[in-house]
């Protein structure tokens, strides 16, 4: 018998319709979800902490409790991002397992653990603090394709990860990459080297091999597959329960589960899925086996085009695609998967758009030392030294990262929350959702974040509080799906809520703050270098230093009366998530400043005056 871990309530909905669905959607079919039997369902972790308090003001923990509740009989599962828990940096060891401490007593039962570079130093402290809450660790290994990720190392892993104590296995195919040769060589090697711990296949449907690859897995006696309701599965989704269950009946690997209830609960989501159409998107919905030649996962594809659009060289595209190949490998083969396919990505259209390894942003560095984990294969040595300095070999760190993180950070955000807002409730999930969101936390916490709309209420009236922009960014296609009853002019001048030039783009759930010009570019936040042209500073005149990539102004280096010399950093821009810094072209003084931090720069817009 094969067991299914159902995956509707977390990783369907953030891959395809961007993490958005809400508690009040899961609810009313949780009964009949209940009662499938399924070995676990998958409802919490990922995304799943980020966007409710981000999109849709809801309590991440009170949603985790009412689910635990109305199913009383399954196994909740969350998935945990090692030492970076639901988010995308490091935390100190006491956090981490304050929060699974915390996870478990609001209602997980399964803790599905998994690092980006397989770094198993990583997934330790987590699994350790499961096991010890008495919970279930299911220890994961992030599947990708390269010549040091063998089917040996993959088993090896896995061994490593049942010794430890964890009473499950995974492998966590997040690209739908797995061809079935590699699913039965992995689950396999796994059995015949005695291990004993039921093994997991987690994959989506990207390549379209996914069925094969189940079917491969059942034959190599894979215990569990992970599956989503039909109405949200495919694509870059995983593959449909319905008819898993359905393939496997009257085999040796038959679920047992009733399929008739299954497909009563089909009905609920295919309504579901109407209330988030505006989220869908048809190429997300479509078979891709490209990734098995270029390897790079559908969202970081998106997010590819997205970044070339920004800086003006779409048609540098597949330029880009070779590039991205190149840089992984010189980088030591990283799996894609967040963070490092951010890193392997930006750097890769860096190296296209200015010469390989001319500029080098924050995170490439960070990657190089060390400071994600350690590289599943070496660094490229002239790469070390293009990104580190001739000393490279000093800048490496031999300890986790998260050694290096402040280890006071709880108290130090718990007193930070008591002060910036003195009327909430000290609960330790309170301060864990501050200490995890800093900034988006405390806005949620302080009860302004905002729900975003579903497609039932488009369209949208025009006192809306989301951002024609935002709405803008789901319908390219419509000039405007407001119903706008006012010009612009009028809006701005009576409005009493300045329309917001800042927004999130986001790929399968991972956010990048952006800020853009709102339709007809009327509105700038600050002025600066996005203002429309007219009146500015000449841009060719000396000593103008430019940007030389649309980014958000992070942080200014140098003040009126720094002296600075050609090649100094004078400000550090924020790419996509990714820091990149901008080198003076001039030796002098800076006398003039035209832009501020946290503006929205476009490419050459001019930021200071340098004689
Ligand atoms: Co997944």
């Amino acid at each position: 018998m094969v067991e299914l871990h159902d995956q509707t309530l977390r990783d369907a909905h953030q891959s395809i319709l961007a993490t958005r669905m809400r508690t009040e959607d899961m609810l009313p079919i949780a009964e009949k979800m209940d009662e499938i039997g399924f070995w676990s369902m998958e409802v919490w972790g990922g995304a799943t902490f980020d966007v409710p308090i981000r999109f849709l003001n809801e309590d991440p923990w009170k949603r985790m409790r009412d689910l635990k509740a109305a199913m009383p009989n399954t196994k909740m599962q969350m998935l945990e991002r090692a030492m970076n828990i639901v988010a995308y940096w490091n935390f100190p060891d006491d956090v981490v397992r304050r929060f699974v401490g915390l996870a478990k007593k609001n209602g997980v039962d399964y803790f599905r653990i998994f690092d980006a570079l397989n770094d198993m130093r990583n997934i330790e402290v987590p699994i350790k603090a499961v096991l010890e809450e008495g919970a279930h660790a299911q220890g994961c290994i992030s599947y990708t394709i390269s010549p040091v990720h063998t089917i040996e190392r993959y088993v090896d892993d896995l061994l490593k990860l049942e010794s430890w104590g964890c009473q499950s296995v995974c492998i966590k195919d997040m690209a739908g990459m797995i061809s079935p040769k590699f699913a039965d060589g992995i689950i396999r090697g796994y059995k015949d080297a005695g291990g004993k711990a039921p093994i997991d296949l987690h994959s989506h449907y990207t390549s379209g091999m996914t069925g094969l690859s189940y079917w491969a897995a059942c034959e190599a006696g894979v215990d569990i597959l992970d599956t989503s309701m039909s109405p949200i599965s495919g694509g870059t989704g995983g593959a449909a329960t319905e008819s898993v269950v359905a393939a496997l009946q009257g085999t040796k690997y038959d679920t047992g589960y009733d399929l008739a209830k299954l497909i009563e609960i089909r009905k609920y989501f295919m309504e579901i899925w109407h209330k988030y159409r505006h989220l869908i998107r048809q190429e997300a919905m479509k078979v891709d086996p490209s990734v098995m030649v270029h390897q790079i996962p559908g969202g970081m594809l998106s997010n590819l085009v997205s970044q070339l659009e920004m800086q003006k060289a779409s048609d540098k595209f597949y330029l880009v695609l070779d590039e991205t190949a190149k840089v992984r490998e010189e980088l030591g083969f990283p799996p894609l998967v967040t963070p490092t396919s951010q890193v392997v990505g930006v750097q890769a259209v860096m190296n296209v758009l200015f010469g390989r390894y001319e500029k080098i942003p924050k995170e490439t560095i960070d990657y190089c030392k060390g400071m994600y984990g350690k590289s599943p294969g070496p660094i490229d040595p002239k790469i070390m030294e293009k990104v580190l300095g001739p000393n490279w070999k000093d800048e490496v760190i031999d300890c986790r990262a998260a050694d290096l993180v402040p280890k006071d950070m709880w108290d130090v955000r718990k007193a930070e929350l008591a002060e910036k807002a003195p009327s909430i409730d000290m609960t330790d999930e309170n301060i864990m959702t501050y200490t995890l969101f800093p900034e988006v936390g405390l806005k949620f916490l302080l009860g302004e974040a905002i729900p975003e709309f579903t497609s039932d209420e488009l369209p949208l009236n025009k006192d809306h509080p989301m951002t024609r922009a935002f709405v803008k960014s789901f319908f390219p296609e419509l000039p405007d799906v407001y119903i706008e009853t006012e010009p612009p002019e009028a809006r701005q001048v009576a409005g009493p809520a300045p329309i917001p030039t800042e927004f999130n783009v986001e790929v399968d759930g991972e956010f990048f703050e952006v800020k853009v010009e709102p339709t007809g570019g009327y509105v700038t936040s600050s002025g600066g270098a996005a203002a429309p042209a007219g009146g500015g500073p000449d841009p060719n005149a000396p000593g103008m230093q430019k940007t030389g990539m649309q980014g958000n102004l992070w942080k200014l280096t140098a003040k009126v009366g720094d002296k600075v010399k050609k090649g100094d950093v004078v400000a550090i821009l924020e790419v996509m998530k990714m820091e990149s810094n901008v080198e003076s072209d001039w030796d002098g003084e800076v006398k003039e400043l035209f832009v501020a931090e946290g503006d929205m720069l476009e490419t050459g817009a001019v930021m200071m005056r340098i004689e």
